[in-house]
């Protein structure tokens, strides 16, 4: 901690992150999908994607596989390297909200205190939280990657939701019922809500 920007100043740069984002027509905003393994996240936030691609706006996804075969593949799945996954992911997300753009982050995000972290990085009403709500069972019934199998056969260890913990958000922007509503519907409410 002490190393920490000891002789580094901030530098101050004159075209800020709202007027990168009026050039193109939009604000700022950082909508952080959490939920389970095989919840619906990386689903739920391709559509939300498209569909704003599509509406001309400027977007970006961050995910959670994706970003663990470059910038993070130094990390595992240890309580330590989730934090620090969060800690750069959330850094990132802020260097491309200051770039303009609308950025869709789709990891696990286990724990309460890094979702609150990255939150504190934002402006008011600039992080939305979107809870991606399937219950572990579900989850665990698709196992789409066959991970959840693995886990239980004790071939994965710290699995999210079997031995290592997964934190109920409390006070989410947005809570996605993926058992009653179809992946379609529900990324619609998530552009409802950022368009309003
Ligand atoms: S975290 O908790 O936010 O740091 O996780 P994240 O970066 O989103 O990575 C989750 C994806 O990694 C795969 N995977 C695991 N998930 C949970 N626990 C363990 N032990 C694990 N090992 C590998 C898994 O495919 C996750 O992808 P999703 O898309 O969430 O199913």
């Amino acid at each position: 901690a002490l190393r920490r920007a000891g002789n580094i100043h901030w530098q101050h740069l004159d075209v800020d992150k709202t007027a990168r984002a009026r050039i193109k027509g939009q604000k700022p905003r950082v909508l952080w999908f959490t939920g389970l393994s095989g919840s619906g996240k990386s689903t739920i936030a391709n559509l939300v994607d498209k569909r704003l691609h599509g509406l001309g706006y400027h977007t970006f996804i961050l995910d959670g596989d994706n970003v663990r075969h470059g910038l993070n593949k130094d990390l595992g799945f240890t309580d330590e390297d989730r934090v620090e996954n969060i800690r750069r992911v959330a850094e990132v997300a802020k260097l491309m909200a200051d770039a303009g753009l609308i950025v869709l982050v789709s990891f696990i995000s286990p724990f309460r205190a890094e979702r609150r972290m990255a939150r504190e990085l934002f402006a008011p009403g600039e992080f939305v939280e979107v809870f991606i709500d399937t219950p572990l069972a579900v989850a665990e019934e698709r196992d789409v990657k066959g991970l959840y199998a693995k886990a239980r056969a004790g071939q994965l260890r710290n699995f999210t939701g079997i031995d290592s913990p997964y934190e109920i958000p409390e006070a989410a922007e947005l809570q996605l019922d993926t058992v009653s509503d179809p992946a379609e519907h529900l990324a619609q409410r998530v552009i409802d809500f950022l368009l309003d």
